[in-house]
């Protein structure tokens, strides 16, 4: 079958006599019987580590655990910075990790865990940081500002964890560039690996800030200004 890849500017084809493989394995193949200067990223191969994330026919997939079909189209992730191939750096998206502050900051000692705790929060735990959300996400795409889909989804994870003794810190961290500029498509959902919807995700953070008394800012602008939060 022929598979084509972008490399710098062009998309170039390569055969491969596979059957059943993984984009990794055939990726892998190639590099080593058809072309050694092929640049991608891999890791455990077990869709764990989070390091292989790519675009297939314009959808973001794992490179370990996408079947390949003939007549793929094979790119990097979208909205990083290319370094080589499909190799790419992420530094920038996982910024934005630090910029919404996803971790404890004010730790309750007080307060225990239980088992059915740690389920609440289970799911956005198992965030690999594979950055397919924030290829797939159309705000973040216009707006490198935009804390993005897994960001906001560590600062749910937090929020919903009751040792976070103060989570109104992190509810006003992502007021501006975060709850209200999503626009709740749902992209981020329907690529995510892991099965993590940071769009509902969101969605509940919009909600804990209204409790906290925000507000969507271009709402109240379309009532003139005349509300205040
Ligand atoms: S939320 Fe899902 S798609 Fe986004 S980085 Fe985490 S695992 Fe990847
Ligand atoms: S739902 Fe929000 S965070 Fe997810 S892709 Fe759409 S705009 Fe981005
Ligand atoms: S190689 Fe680790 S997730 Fe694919």
């Amino acid at each position: 079958m022929r598979v084509s890849i972008k490399r710098d500017y062009d998309f170039i084809e390569y055969d491969v006599d596979m059957q059943d493989a993984t984009l990794l394995e055939v990726l892998e193949a190639i590099k080593t019987t058809q072309d050694n200067s092929l640049a991608y990223s891999s890791g455990c191969r077990s869709s764990v580590c989070g390091s292989c994330a790519m675009r297939v026919n314009e959808k973001e997939v794992l490179a370990c655990a996408y079947k390949v079909q003939a007549g793929d189209v094979i790119e990097p992730l979208k909205n990083v910075e290319v370094i080589r191939d499909l190799v790419v750096n992420m530094d920038r998206a996982l910024k934005t990790n630090k910029r919404a502050k996803t971790w404890l900051q004010t730790y309750n000692k007080e307060a225990k865990l239980t088992h059915e705790d740690e389920k609440i929060n289970a799911l956005q735990s198992d965030c690999i940081l594979c950055g397919a959300c924030y290829s797939a996400c159309p705000v973040y795409a216009v707006n490198t500002d935009f804390l993005g889909p897994f960001a906001l989804t560590g600062v749910w994870k937090y929020i919903s964890d009751k040792r976070e003794a103060e989570p109104k810190e992190k509810i006003d961290t992502i007021q501006t560039n975060g709850v209200w500029d999503c626009t709740l498509c749902n992209e981020c959902t329907l690529v995510c690996p892991q099965g993590i919807s940071s769009k509902a995700d969101i969605e509940k953070l919009r909600m804990k800030s209204s409790q906290f008394g925000y507000m969507d800012s271009s709402f109240a602008q379309s009532f003139g200004g005349g509300l205040s939060f």
